[in-house]
């Protein structure tokens, strides 16, 4: 349903999305999840047409980007990160608005303004000017404008982003649904429980480039099943502990990040005896200890460098 090969994208001289290649199965719900300033934007703004690629080929719906901008048009809903409501118009007209853009009009147009406030549950306040909503209603608005001409594939550029916890999950099980009818989803997100709970495949971007690609399981699969052991040691022996770690079954050297060092060993429960006494005979405490299981967590972590969270 999408296929990217070989994407890229540059602002100027700057190489925003960097070779970017997958493949979005008809009927998937598609994560692409990556920090701030991954590229995610950029790749959906040139799914969507946009913005025109500077390589590669990207086919949605069957129409290719480039050659058929109209027909994707046409197939696709797109809903952008920054919210694009008018404030001052109701809900309804908000919608009446993009409809009759896609060439809507009377009952058809009618019935589906109606259909859609009715999903994502704003009946109620369809005659209520879109300044007073909240941000989660404002959000589910912006949803079901992307909807109203009923496409086959639908874009959502970090839908959730600003609002609380109780709106974002009204979100998320709104984009399950869509799903379970049928509709193939490209979704970007930052936040790593997102792209899990919710998605089939997930694609991690990092500085414009595909990091890791595949379900959940096979993503845990791609980092091995090395253990991660964090603690916290004196600064001075840090250098004694690289020149050690080597005979624990360490892969590659241990480093320091916000203020821990972090040590992947190939069998956690075997380092950790060998650890405990090298610092005993130091006369070293072991503080702050924690050993981690291969996660989607410490995928991200190995992969880019910097956990999610530090970008939210
Ligand atoms: N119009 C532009 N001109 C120049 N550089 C840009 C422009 N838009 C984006 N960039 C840069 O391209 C890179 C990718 O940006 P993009 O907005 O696609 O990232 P993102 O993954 O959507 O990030 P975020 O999570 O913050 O929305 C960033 O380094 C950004 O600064
Ligand atoms: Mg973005």
């Amino acid at each position: 349903m999408i296929s990217v090969q070989d994407l890229v994208k540059k602002y100027g001289s700057f190489v925003a999305v960097d070779h970017l290649s997958f493949e979005v199965e008809r009927g998937e719900l598609f994560g692409l999840l990556g920090p701030n300033g991954a590229g995610k934007t950029t790749t959906i703004s040139v799914l969507s047409t946009l913005l025109p690629a500077d390589g590669g080929t990207v086919v949605v719906a069957g129409c290719d980007v480039g050659r058929d901008p109209g027909g994707v048009r046409r197939r696709i809903g797109m809903v952008p990160q920054e919210i694009a409501l008018y404030e001052d118009l109701s809900a309804r007209d908000n919608l009446r608005f993009w409809g009759q853009l896609y060439g809507l009009s009377g009952s058809s147009l009618h019935t589906r303004v109606d259909e859609l406030l009715e999903a994502v549950e704003l009946t109620e306040h369809g005659r209520q000017r879109v300044s007073r909503f909240s941000g989660g209603m404002k959000r589910r608005l912006n949803l079901a404008a992307g909807l109203m001409h009923g496409p086959e594939v639908l874009f959502l550029d970090e839908p959730t982003v600003g609002i609380d916890a109780q709106a974002r999950s009204k979100i998320l099980d709104l984009i399950r649904r869509l799903n379970d009818d049928g509709l193939t989803v490209l979704y970007t997100t930052h936040y790593l429980e997102e792209a899990e709970q919710l998605c089939d495949r997930i694609g991690v971007i990092d500085q414009g480039r595909l990091a890791a690609l595949g379900d959940k399981d096979e993503l845990i699969r791609q980092i091995g099943d090395e253990d991660t052991i964090r603690f916290v040691l004196p600064p001075e022996a840090f250098d004694d502990l690289v020149a050690a770690a080597a005979a624990w079954g360490a892969i590659g050297d241990p480093e320091i990040r916000r203020g821990r060092v972090v040590l992947r060993v190939v069998d956690g429960g075997r380092a950790l005896p060998q650890l405990q006494a090298w610092l005993e005979a130091r006369d070293l405490p072991l503080a702050h200890l924690e050993i981690e299981r291969p996660n989607l967590e410490n995928l991200y972590l190995n992969l880019t460098g910097r956990a999610l969270r530090e970008t939210t």
